[in-house]
């Protein structure tokens, strides 16, 4: 894609909190101590982090990606650029650094649940020095994911997102959860730099500290955030924003896991945007990358391109939608 701005390397650029993630699935998959040996039905090794896999259904939705990250020198580093890699992602500012190991989440999952163990490794090991002047004013657009993962960078995120928009970007947040449940730290600083912000309903409500939605995205719109999309997982999506509000319903998915639904919704909700198209169709795009994503293993084995049917279907109604709006107004 081009944009008005063609003469930035990227039209999104985004921070990398990278890491694998070891997927178990079926048979005994509860652990017991005292040298007991289970046996578990199937495994699978995907790339994870959440901005990762947000930077891949970008580049496949035909957007030019960038990614800051670090990885160690390690098999599943190398998973991780590969992965990148053939999505379209470009890699060239992810450093192998020695001293490190790759981030590792090995999840095990029981039916819709799972425990989660994670080892940070490289998940967080940005500094307030990657985040440069150079790498900002290479894109329109700085997608920020990952807010309590990243605590090397936590410090200083209000301070990025201010010197990302002197450069002319515009700046999506994606908190996800808070593993250490505070909540706070530069979040209220941040927000009012924030142009679309991207939370799932649990999200909304603990940051905000209110007991609805509705309540919720008023108190984030009241710190001066324009367009807020709740993530609702199989009930769909909401988008808010100063003329009013759309809902994007979904048929639930089956076969997959819900592994990087969110991050994908992200990807889809940006693409239509940074192309300018309405908040509804956003949310459609939107919409069909997370339950793609959800209907398949792992984080990027769904998530659609900007050519397939689904996507190709809703734009054209967008474009319909906006010639007919035109030729009603002449
Ligand atoms: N089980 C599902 N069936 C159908 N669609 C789904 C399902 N789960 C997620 N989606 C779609 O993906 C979108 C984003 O998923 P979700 O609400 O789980 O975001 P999230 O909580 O941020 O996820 P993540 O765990 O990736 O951070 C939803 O709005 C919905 O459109
Ligand atoms: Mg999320």
């Amino acid at each position: 894609m081009s944009g008005a701005t063609g003469a930035r390397a990227y039209d999104v650029i985004t921070f990398g909190d990278l890491a694998v993630d070891l997927i178990m699935t079926g048979g005994d998959i509860v652990p017991r101590f005292g040298q007991a040996e289970q046996l578990v039905g199937d495994y699978s090794v995907e790339m994870g982090g959440s901005c990762s896999i947000f930077a891949c259904q970008a580049a496949k939705l035909g957007l030019r990606v960038g990614i800051v990250g670090r990885v160690g020198d390690d098999g599943f580093g190398r998973l991780i650029r590969r992965t990148m890699d053939e999505c379209g992602v470009d890699t060239s500012q992810v450093v192998v650094d020695p001293t490190l190991k790759t981030g590792l989440g090995i999840a095990l999952c029981h039916g819709d649940d799972r425990a989660i163990l994670t080892y940070m490794g490289s998940i967080n090991a940005l500094r307030p020095d990657d985040a440069t002047d150079e790498f900002l004013a290479s894109a329109r657009h700085l997608h920020y994911g990952s807010f309590f993962l990243h605590t090397g960078l936590l410090p200083v995120v209000p301070d990025t997102l201010r010197r990302a928009r002197a450069f002319g970007l515009s700046v999506s947040l994606d908190t996800n959860w808070d593993p250490e449940e505070r909540w706070n730290s530069t979040l209220l600083e941040a927000l009012p730099l924030v142009d679309v912000f991207m939370p799932n309903e649990r999200e909304a409500m603990t940051i905000s500290r209110r007991g609805s939605v509705t309540e919720a995205v008023e108190w984030v719109r009241a710190q001066g955030v324009p367009i807020v999309a709740v993530k609702r997982g199989a009930d769909g999506a909401q988008v808010f924003h100063e003329g009013g509000a759309h809902e994007c319903s979904v048929t639930p998915a089956a076969g997959g896991d819900s592994v990087g639904a969110g991050d994908s919704f992200d990807a889809g909700f940006l693409a239509g945007w940074l192309r300018g198209m309405p908040l509804d169709a956003c949310l459609e795009i939107g919409c069909h990358c997370g339950r793609s994503v959800a209907s398949a293993v792992g984080g990027v084995e769904g998530q659609p391109r900007w050519a397939d049917d689904g996507i190709r279907r809703i734009a054209e109604r967008a474009n319909q939608a906006n010639a007919a709006e035109y030729s009603g107004s002449e």
